[in-house]
């Protein structure tokens, strides 16, 4: 499982990433948003070998999860899960980037490669993207790949300390297909 896009390059994560990981996962502001706590360095091995065997969605529940390198360098990682039952076809996307490399497109252009994947090759139904709507760099990124907001789903989750609402974005293969 490799993709090789414009400018980088997507692969499984491997023995070895556990540095760079650490470098984005390892912030507080990283993951302000997502349900993880701060990857710790005791936590890194763990974290990398449960997720280097993540390639396929064969079986109910499976998740592809990539890392994205620029210049041999991983600057974040996106994954694609199989969501429902795998004859539902409905594929769940996230992207989780390096602060430092924002604003050059990194993610919508490794995100845009993983929609790709899932649609002509996974031959998914449907992908979509759940968020909360504070985090409007991930909303953006959603917008970019065409996605549409589907609604909004108010105070849906008590999260991290406080309810928080839940925007949910999607695209559907026919919508991809017309692009
Ligand atoms: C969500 C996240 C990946 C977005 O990162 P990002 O850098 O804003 O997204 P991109 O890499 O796609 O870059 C897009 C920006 O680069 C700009 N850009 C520059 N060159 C570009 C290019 N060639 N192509 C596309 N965009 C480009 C865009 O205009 C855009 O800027 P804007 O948002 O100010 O309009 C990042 O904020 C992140 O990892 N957050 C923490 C984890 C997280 O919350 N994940 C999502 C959970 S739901």
């Amino acid at each position: 499982m490799r993709v090789t896009t414009e400018r980088l390059h997507l692969r499984p994560l491997r023995d070895g990433d556990e540095t760079d990981l650490l470098d984005y996962r390892g912030r507080d502001d990283v993951n302000r948003y997502l349900e993880s706590d701060p990857l710790t360095a005791d936590a890194a091995p763990a974290f990398v070998a449960e997720r280097t065997a993540l390639t396929h969605l064969t079986r109910d529940g499976d998740r592809i999860l990539l890392g994205v390198e620029l210049d041999g360098r991983l600057i974040g990682d996106v994954r694609l899960k199989s969501s429902g039952t795998l004859a539902d076809r409905q594929g769940e996307i996230g992207w989780v980037f390096h602060p430092g490399y924002a604003g050059h497109g990194y993610a919508t252009e490794a995100a845009r490669a993983l929609v790709r994947l899932g649609f002509d090759e996974l031959k998914l139904h449907r992908i979509w993207a759940q968020l909360d709507p504070r985090n409007t760099a991930s909303a953006r990124v959603c917008e970019r790949l065409g996605m549409r907001r589907e609604g909004v789903l108010r105070e849906e989750s008590w999260f991290k300390g406080e309810w928080a609402d839940l925007a949910v974005y999607a695209l559907l293969a026919s919508e991809w297909a017309e692009m």
